[in-house]
């Protein structure tokens, strides 16, 4: 007989988490802070928790999908830290490495197994095969119920056993996509000054996506081997980076722009070409952000 789950939170996220439970036919208990928006779930086939404590009393396995960790201290209550013990939290909701192992050890002290997961994935990905969410925390915890995170997901992967990583994960994730999105901000501003239609920009964005998506691979790649200085394999050096960056630069200027993003590029590129790397490998940039090999 399949595990009785609760679920925590039925805001956007969790709403889709219990739904996808409930079609995967797992008992699903919901609580949420604003009982009507619990409600809906009960068609499917859930119960309504009147109280966080009921919920965790009614299942073996607790995911959490409130806001932010600050809101997931509704299961701090000396009521619901003495039910939890035995049981398995899965906590979903967003947050940072440090709030992830310091979760870890609260729900530890309680007598109880401790997962963290970051959804990399919007509601409508979840409980299909695309849904991806990764996992950290004891490897034995996932692999014993592997089976009700791949109703959540297709690709739902343990990354590590330290609680931290998923988290962590997620942010080096976010921060590549928010490099993009602003990136896109940037493109945009500058397609409307110079009068181009932004679905041009869509289509030849369309085009060139691949080569920057093979751009960072190797920036990864390269970064990770300590592969510096130019070779044979380089595709670009910091050099015609630069010198394009410099038309980007001088565009912006003249359109009046706002360059306070492209600036702190700029401080970047010339911190690495004055200690010496306009010649070296694009990934050399990598030595001025953060710690690298
Ligand atoms: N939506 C996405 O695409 C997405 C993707 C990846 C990760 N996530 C993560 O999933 C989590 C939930 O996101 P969401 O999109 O579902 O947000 P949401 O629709 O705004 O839901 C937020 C949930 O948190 C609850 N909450 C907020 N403060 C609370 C408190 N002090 N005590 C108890 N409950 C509280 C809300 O309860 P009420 O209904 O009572 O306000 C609601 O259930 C976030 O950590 C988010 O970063 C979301």
């Amino acid at each position: 007989m399949k595990l009785s789950i609760s679920v925590v939170g039925t805001g956007r996220m969790g709403s889709a988490l219990a739904r996808a439970l409930l079609q995967s036919g797992y008992r699903t208990t919901v609580w949420n802070r604003t009982k009507q928006k619990a409600e809906p779930l009960v068609a499917l086939g859930a119960t309504v928790a009147g109280s966080v404590l009921e919920a965790v009393n009614a299942a073996e396995i607790i995911i959490v999908n409130v806001s932010d960790y600050q809101a997931s201290a509704v299961l701090r209550d000396d009521a619901v830290a003495s039910a939890i013990r035995g049981k398995l939290i899965v906590e979903l909701t967003s947050g940072t490495p440090h709030g992830a192992r310091e979760a870890a050890e609260w729900v530890a002290e309680h007598g109880a197994n401790y997962l963290d997961g970051a959804i990399m994935a919007t509601p409508d990905f979840i409980g299909t095969d695309a849904g991806t969410i990764l996992i950290s925390g004891p490897r034995q915890a996932f692999d014993a119920n592997e089976e009700m995170f791949r109703a959540l997901g297709g690709n739902v992967q343990h990354v590590g056993e330290e609680p931290g990583r998923a988290n962590a994960l997620d942010s080096a994730l976010l921060a590549l996509m928010w490099g993009a999105l602003f990136g896109a901000l940037h493109a945009i501003a500058v397609s409307q000054a110079e009068e181009i239609d932004l679905g041009e920009l869509a289509r030849q964005w369309t085009a060139t996506a691949p080569v920057v998506d093979g751009l960072v691979v190797d920036l990864i790649k390269r970064t990770n081997a300590g592969r510096f200085a130019s070779d044979n394999e380089t595709l670009s050096s910091i050099s015609p980076h630069y010198g394009a960056f410099q038309h980007l630069l001088e565009l912006m200027e003249a359109r009046k722009i706002d360059r306070s993003v492209v600036n702190a590029y700029d401080a970047i590129f010339q911190r690495a070409i004055a200690a010496g790397h306009l010649h070296d490998d694009f990934a050399a940039l990598s030595q001025f952000l953060g710690k690298s090999r």
